[in-house]
């Protein structure tokens, strides 16, 4: 389960002195939400909305400036390692090893957690088939395209079996048919008890896929609750219509 408490996290704008107004660009502001286990729970806000910063401040890769979170009660600024243990994380930019083929990849993350050289070997294997990616498997990941990228993060993510996995909009660049699969995969994944948080800008994704959606706008929460929670608080009938009222904003980004 994650816990997020008024996470905040500002950037220096570049070529800005300290002291100058609006020297900080708010990147988190107050963020607080809750993922629960066996649920799959939607981060969703338009480009710049701060969703990448959220998930990389609860992925212990950058430090909150204020505010707490925990997953399994493990404190991500304090408890550094049991973080890292339990989670799979997909950053937005797949940062996959070129000389590496896709097997190599996934494999050699598997070794980093852990795994056993034949463990290793069998999971990888499951993997490449679940995911689909037998076609390209033993290719260097060199000219990948963005969708077979993709599909060897979200392998890296799930190889060591972690308890909470977070995907930052983990459909880019994914065609229908991958996208249906990597859906029947998260789906499958919340079935067996774990956390899913994943960030989106597609309206449709998120009120597809998600019981639990939590609404950032502009570095805030502007409201947490099931789709149908956030349809009848906003008296909307439609997911897009409800954000709109929700982040009192009709200047979103396209798709949003
Ligand atoms: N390392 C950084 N340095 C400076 N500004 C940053 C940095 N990382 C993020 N920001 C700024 O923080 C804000 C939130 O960015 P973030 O990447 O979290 O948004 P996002 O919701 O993931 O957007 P997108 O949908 O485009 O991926 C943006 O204004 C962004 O420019
Ligand atoms: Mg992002």
């Amino acid at each position: 389960m994650i816990v997020a408490n008024d996470l905040r996290k500002c950037f220096k704008r570049p070529g800005v002195r300290k002291s100058a107004k609006n020297s900080d660009i708010v990147a988190v502001d107050n963020v607080s939400f809750t993922a629960d286990d066996g649920s799959i729970t939607g981060l969703l806000g338009p480009n710049g909305a701060g969703k990448s910063t959220t998930l990389r401040m609860l992925a212990t890769l950058v430090s909150p400036d204020s505010g707490t979170a925990t997953i399994d009660g493990a404190d991500v600024s304090g408890d550094v390692l049991a973080v890292r243990k339990q989670l799979g994380f997909m950053p937005h930019n797949a940062g996959i090893y070129p000389r590496l083929s896709a097997r190599e990849n996934i494999h050699y993350y598997a070794r980093l957690c852990g795994l056993g050289k034949q463990q290793a070997q069998e999971r990888v294997g499951q993997l490449i088939e679940q995911l689909d990616m037998k076609g390209f498997a033993d290719r260097r990941a060199a000219g990948f395209s963005q969708g077979q990228k993709t599909k060897v993060a979200l392998g890296r993510a799930l190889v060591h079996r972690p308890q909470t996995i977070m995907l930052d909009e983990p459909t880019n660049g994914l065609d229908v048919m991958a996208t249906r699969g990597l859906r029947e995969i998260i789906r499958q994944l919340a079935g067996d008890g774990h956390c899913i948080l994943f960030s989106s800008h597609i309206m449709q994704e998120v009120a597809a896929l998600c019981d639990h959606i939590a609404i950032i706008s502009a570095g805030r929460i502007a409201m947490e609750d099931t789709l149908q929670g956030i349809l009848t608080r906003t008296d909307q009938t439609d997911l897009e219509d409800a954000f709109v009222q929700a982040t009192g904003s009709a200047t979103t980004e396209q798709d949003v």
